[in-house]
């Protein structure tokens, strides 16, 4: 974040600026996971903007909400409409939601400016207009023209440089809402000042999507522990056969440039020192431990084994700030799932500051019923790892704010 921008962030939240009678376009990340049947599974980004809507309302406005749900790309899906969002918002907020089928237009204006202070309405799914992720100044302007003052509380999408993020702040005031300014607070925290020493342990599939971080906290971290699906790009370059498991050969070279760089500026690099192999990646399907080296040509690797976890372990104990993203194995089915679990019943019992970004490990930590005991769980994904990137998210960057 640039010097001006940090000074804009730090001045202009939601709660610096008069709301009496104004209409408020706030955008939020409802991006919610929802099941076959389109129920939601997880509420948790809607709960978490709740702070922020009812702060609005209580201040006398009235309340736009807008976000994306899935990638619709530019297209009616009707599965991803913000009807199951809109009544999940109603039964927390306790109180009525308009849900509207269209983002822009006459009608969306004409309803608009009919509201009164407290009341709610929800756009539809931004994501049905092109507009949006083209970031097309049109689109951006005809949801501006919907309210006084635009306020961005959504973290999740704050990398995205689309017309409901960035766009609309051309053309409204605007400032960042509760949850955005608690985000970028934790993060910031464990990026410019973490207490040493500061453990990350990265998971998922693809190295592809670390690398970034992996390069930026190099200088920061004392240990990065490394597991899930990336770490056999890892393993690879270091010379050790990965049987069938993931790999990203193109990566090769990177997974050994990140092992060099690590080892000038003395940040540990800690892979698996055995697995759970198996034949399939199904539940039930023949599987056993084998060393570092000794994955067989035709098994793949699916989870960390029980040396791994007593190595990672001593890294957590000694740790004072630990940033976790990314599963230690294909945790989604039962008998690869050991690995994550017990890195997050880890992450529970240890005294450092504990934050938590990505769907997946937090999805994991969900399920064993561990989520209050972290730190902070992010709300964002790619957007908490671009912005440990040492990245500018462009969402935060556009915030202009109120005078
Ligand atoms: C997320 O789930 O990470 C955000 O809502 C952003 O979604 P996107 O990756 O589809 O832009």
């Amino acid at each position: 974040m640039t010097e001006k921008k940090k000074e804009v962030m730090e001045k202009q939240t939601v709660k610096d600026i008069g709301l009496k009678n104004k209409r408020v376009l706030m955008r939020v990340d409802f991006n919610v996971a929802l099941d076959k049947e389109g129920n939601i599974t997880d509420d948790t980004r809607i709960r978490a903007s709740l702070p922020t809507i009812r702060y609005i309302l209580e201040q006398g406005a009235s309340l736009i909400l807008m976000s994306h749900l899935g990638r619709p790309k530019g297209k009616v899906v009707e599965k991803l409409r913000m009807d199951v969002v809109a009544r999940r918002l109603e039964k927390l907020l306790k109180k009525k939601v308009l849900k509207l089928d269209e983002c822009v237009g006459s009608e969306v204006k004409k309803k608009a400016e009919e509201m009164k202070p407290d009341e709610v309405m929800l756009l539809e799914n931004t994501r049905f207009y092109k507009g949006e992720t083209d970031n097309e100044p049109q689109f951006a302007k005809k949801l501006a023209c919907l309210a006084d003052i635009f306020i961005n509380d959504a973290f999740g999408t704050a990398h995205r440089a689309h017309a409901s993020t960035v766009g609309v702040t051309r053309f409204l005031p605007s400032a960042a809402g509760f949850l955005m300014g608690k985000e970028l607070e934790v993060l910031g925290g464990i990026l410019a000042n973490p207490q040493a020493p500061f453990v990350a342990i990265l998971g998922g599939a693809k190295v592809s999507d670390k690398i970034g971080v992996l390069l930026n906290l190099l200088d920061k971290c004392e240990d990065i522990l490394i597991g899930g699906g990336m770490a056999y790009t890892f393993l690879k370059a270091k010379g050790f056969p990965v049987g069938k498991s993931l790999l990203e050969e193109e990566k090769i070279s990177e997974a050994k440039n990140i092992m060099d760089k690590a080892f000038e500026k003395k940040c540990g690099i800690l892979l698996p020192l055995d697995h759970i192999v198996a034949k399939e990646a199904r539940e039930g399907a023949e599987a056993k431990i084998v060393e570092q080296d000794k994955i067989p040509c035709d098994w793949l690797a699916l989870d960390i084994g029980p040396e791994t976890l007593k190595l990672f372990a001593a890294s957590i104990k000694k740790a004072r700030t630990i940033f976790w993203n990314g599963p230690m194995g294909m945790f989604e089915i039962e008998d690869f799932a050991k690995g994550t679990e017990t890195i997050a019943k880890m992450l529970a019992e240890c005294d450092a500051t504990v934050v938590v970004g990505g769907g997946d490990s937090i999805a994991a930590i969900r399920r064993i019923g561990l989520e209050d005991k972290m730190s902070h769980i992010s709300t964002g994904g790619g957007a908490s790892l671009e912005f440990l990137e040492g990245k500018e998210l462009p969402g935060v960057a556009a915030l202009n704010g109120i005078s």
